[in-house]
């Protein structure tokens, strides 16, 4: 096959033409044969004003640049979609299979012989992952890192655990205008992305431990000189990856790597998104992550990582106390050390030169885990057939086995609207539920899961209720909260048949969430519901691809035809 510069032509007809026409064109931009017969290295470039997450992007393009080149190689920018999750309309979610298609194509359509994807902010990396998993190209990953920590009053302060703890306590009337806007200005104080253990720093640590980023890529702040050497470092090594146009994805992606990424995601205290993203990541190759599989790692992997919101501290912390390769020495037996990583090494390399950190707490050793089980647990029953999840490390203990008066909301307008109504019937022991929040219902299945408590029960000290629905939830909230049920209520899920005043009972051990309603009354139900078409939000463009092609939460929300082996 064809490298470099003659990979891909463009289709004229006369193959001799193309490559001719092509360098044409390039040598407009100043570059030499000498540069044009080198190995390609191609560096997506995610830096968007909208997206300040990714705002050392160009500085870690640079570096890799450099790193390429170094190495005899030629590196070649480009850009993709850039998706920041407080920028992105209606919620990130809904656009990650646009980027993931973006820049699968574009990676297929440029001549290269290996890519960087340089990512973070939520959705990015999963996208990201899928495309290159899909195109198959040799691939490095690069995080963005996450942000440093922010003080306010001599606490330390992290996005976005403490944005929520912090506005449920204005919401409260516990701090004043005054304060919240004090604290808005100190809660991001450096780009990066969040620096807890939300689904971006769940992202980049299950990267690093899917072998497909350099060691400690996952956890070196954005802001530090040393993420910067990283990514000098990962250009050279997508360099040689170029020259010996390997280890693919496909190559790296084994049942193992994906067994290594689960444990990890459960140890670090994982974001629950992060299990739907490893899924579709999975979706694209020929495995698959098994729900019941996962739930029972659950079991058997305690958590280690300290780290909000299931602990005390923040990824700096993680980092300066060994990342990911101190980590997985931690898990010993539960790691296969087997895998490999784009460097060539194995796993058992990286877990080797782990860096030995007197006196750190940030990650535990197995005698002495933070939770004794992993972060999250798989429900299933009559309103989750095909599942459920709770991260039950970031969960209240009194609540996760419960019985409550279900107090619905039709949608996340209708929650909206309602939720902080004085006439709200509502006490502190009720199961709030959305529904209508899923992947099609929403669409987007937006990070709503964490439904506010209602305004009268969080002035009177109600912290934390048994909250379900369809939706995610962000990785960085803490609260007893089921989500992603499994079929959402908009394909005609068991949950679009719950009523205000319905018993649910939630009992997180026996792994199960059920509607204490009789079968006969649930069939009445179920006959009574009214087909409706496609919404007139899905009537054209990638609206309408969306609502007729996305899969639910255990497919991991890919488009359908995007599955490694097509429509099925
Ligand atoms: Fe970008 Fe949290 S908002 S990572």
């Amino acid at each position: 096959m064809a490298d470099g510069l003659r990979k891909g032509l463009t289709s004229y007809g006369d193959a001799g033409f193309s490559l001719f026409l092509r360098k044409a064109f390039i040598k407009a931009a100043g570059y030499s044969d000498d540069a044009l017969d080198r190995p390609i290295v191609g560096i997506t470039n995610t830096y968007s004003d909208y997206n300040p997450c990714h705002g050392n992007v160009p500085a870690l393009i640079e570096a890799a640049k450099r790193g390429v080149m170094l190495a005899g190689a030629m590196p070649m920018v480009f850009p993709t979609i850039s998706i920041a999750e407080s920028f992105s309309h209606p919620t990130s979610m809904y656009l990650r299979n646009l980027m993931a298609m973006d820049t699968e194509e574009m990676i297929r359509a440029q001549p290269m012989d290996a890519v960087i994807v340089i990512g973070g902010c939520d959705k990015t990396l999963p996208a990201q992952i899928m495309a290159a998993v899909s195109a198959d190209l040799p691939t490095v990953v690069i995080p963005v890192g996450p942000m440093v920590v922010g003080h306010h009053k001599g606490e330390v302060l992290g996005a976005c655990t403490d944005c929520r703890r912090l506005w449920a306590k204005y919401r409260a009337g516990e701090i004043d205008d005054a304060e919240i806007e004090a604290v808005n200005g100190r809660l991001a104080p450096s780009v990066g992305t969040c620096m807890v253990m939300g689904t971006a720093s769940t992202m980049a640590c299950v990267t690093e431990a899917l072998g497909l980023s350099l060691p400690m890529s996952a956890t070196i702040p954005a802001p530090h000189a040393e993420r910067v050497r990283s990514a000098e470092a990962s250009g050279k090594c997508a360099a040689e990856m170029a020259k010996h146009k390997g280890p693919r994805p496909s190559e790296l992606l084994t049942p193992a790597s994906f067994r290594n990424a689960q444990v990890v995601l459960q140890a670090i205290g994982g974001s629950t998104n992060g299990l739907v993203h490893l899924t579709a990541i999975a979706g694209r190759t020929s495995h698959r992550i098994d729900l019941d599989a996962f739930d029972a790692l659950g079991r058997e992997v305690p958590v280690l990582v300290d780290l909000k919101p299931s602990g005390a501290h923040y990824m700096e912390h993680f980092h300066h106390a060994g990342g990911v390769p101190k980590l997985m020495k931690q898990l010993g037996g539960l790691i296969d050390l087997d895998a490999k990583t784009v460097t060539g090494a194995t796993l058992r390399d990286v877990v080797a030169n782990a860096e030995e950190v007197p006196g750190q707490d940030a990650i535990r050793p197995r005698a002495d885990p933070i939770k004794p089980e992993g972060a999250m647990a798989v429900l299933r029953g009559n309103l989750a057939p095909r599942g459920a999840v709770i991260k039950h490390s970031a969960a209240s203990e009194r609540l996760l086995r419960h019985t409550g008066r279900a107090v619905v909301f039709e949608s996340v307008e209708d929650m909206t609207l309602r939720i902080d109504d004085p006439a709200l019937d509502v006490r502190a022991d009720d199961v709030l539920v959305l529904r209508n929040a899923g992947p099609k219902g929403a669409p987007g299945m937006p990070e709503a899961g964490y439904l506010p408590i209602p305004m009268k029960l969080a002035r009177t000290g109600v912290k934390d209720m048994v909250r379900i629905s369809d939706a995610r939830m962000s990785g960085t909230a803490f609260g007893t909260i089921v989500l992603h049920i499994t079929p959402e209520s908009a394909v005609g899920g068991p949950l679009a048949l719950v009523r205000t005043g319905d018993q649910i009972r939630l009992d997180v051990a026996g792994r199960r969430i059920d509607l204490l309603v009789d079968d006969a009354e649930l069939q009445r139900r179920r006959a009574a519901v009214v087909e409706t078409g496609r919404p007139e939000w899905a009537a054209r463009g990638y609206a309408r691809l969306f609502h007729d092609t996305i899969t639910q939460a255990d497919d991991g929300c890919d488009f359908d035809f995007m599955r490694g082996e097509g429509k099925r």
